[in-house]
């Protein structure tokens, strides 16, 4: 498959090629196998197919996910959520601390959090409930996140300290995430673009490096605003650090770092706990 054909095929499912550029190679090779299981041999047949068939274009929305994640991607981010973000949330006193994975890959972004959030808690004497939503358009994703075993690649931003207190070597120079920081994790398919958000009243969602990545505007548009709606007076919006927070989002959300939004409509001090 040549470029024009692939981004013919980003016109048709609204795929962004700036989004896909760095990564066109492998999405490709997927997409390229997809065509053949189901007999097509030109792009324009396997366009016509995807644009009359709604499993088809489910099976190549799927296959065109992208699932590059690693455990603490954006180090930066992180410290903000630590020293800013989470004494925030802490601060206003709610019972329940709610938090959303949007597009969560295999789970090496919650289980970051989860780390954050235990050795947050180790010098503390009480702390919130803590409600895990993770959700993905790719249930092989949903799978290997439920499973918890990485490679070493994905721990690149994981010191020794951390390796020896939240992961277990296995053979073959993997790593399994340690029991406990599974534990209480509701792990949900769904769409960004399409389905109803998995609750609302969250106080933080993370929607890093897939709904404003991979998708055209109009195309995220409607998903972006129904997960805005999701977050609670106050509750912060974190995207990927090499994303930018389209006009639309920026006028129903206040900057509060690099990477961190936060709904403006009344802060989590004025909200009923
Ligand atoms: C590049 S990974 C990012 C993972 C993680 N958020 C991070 O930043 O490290 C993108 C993830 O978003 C998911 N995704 C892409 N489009 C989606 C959609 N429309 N709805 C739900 N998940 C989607 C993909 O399946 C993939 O797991």
């Amino acid at each position: 498959m040549d470029d024009h054909q692939f981004a013919r095929l980003l016109d048709v499912i609204n795929g962004s090629w700036k989004g896909y550029r760095k990564v066109r190679k492998g999405v490709k090779k997927r997409v390229a196998r997809h065509m053949q299981e189901i007999g097509c041999r030109r792009m324009e047949d396997y366009l016509e197919k995807i644009s009359v068939n709604k499993a088809t274009r489910a099976e190549c929305e799927r296959r065109m996910t992208v699932a590059i994640s690693r455990f603490f991607r954006d180090r930066q981010m992180w410290a903000v959520l630590e020293t800013r973000v989470l004494p925030e949330i802490l601060a206003s006193g709610c019972g329940a601390v709610r938090v959303w994975f949007a597009g969560c890959a295999g789970g090496e972004e919650v289980y970051s959090f989860r780390m954050l959030w235990e050795m947050f808690s180790a010098g503390r004497n009480a702390m919130p409930a803590l409600g895990i939503t993770a959700t993905d358009l790719n249930p092989e994703n949903l799978t290997r996140a439920q499973a918890g075993i990485y490679l070493r690649g994905a721990m690149r931003e994981v010191d020794d300290k951390l390796r020896n207190a939240w992961f277990d070597p296995l053979k073959g120079g993997r790593f399994a995430v340690a029991p406990v920081l599974k534990d209480g994790i509701d792990w949900r398919l769904g769409d960004l673009r399409r389905d109803d958000p998995p609750g609302n009243g969250f106080d933080l969602v993370f929607l890093r490096n897939n709904l404003l990545t991979y998708y055209t505007e109009p195309e995220m548009r409607a998903g972006f605003n129904r997960i805005v709606d999701t977050l609670a007076p106050g509750g912060f919006l974190v995207i990927g650090a090499k994303e930018d927070m389209p006009g639309f989002g920026l006028m129903r959300l206040a900057r509060f770092d690099r990477c961190v939004y936060r709904n403006p409509s009344k802060t989590h001090d004025m909200r009923a706990t």
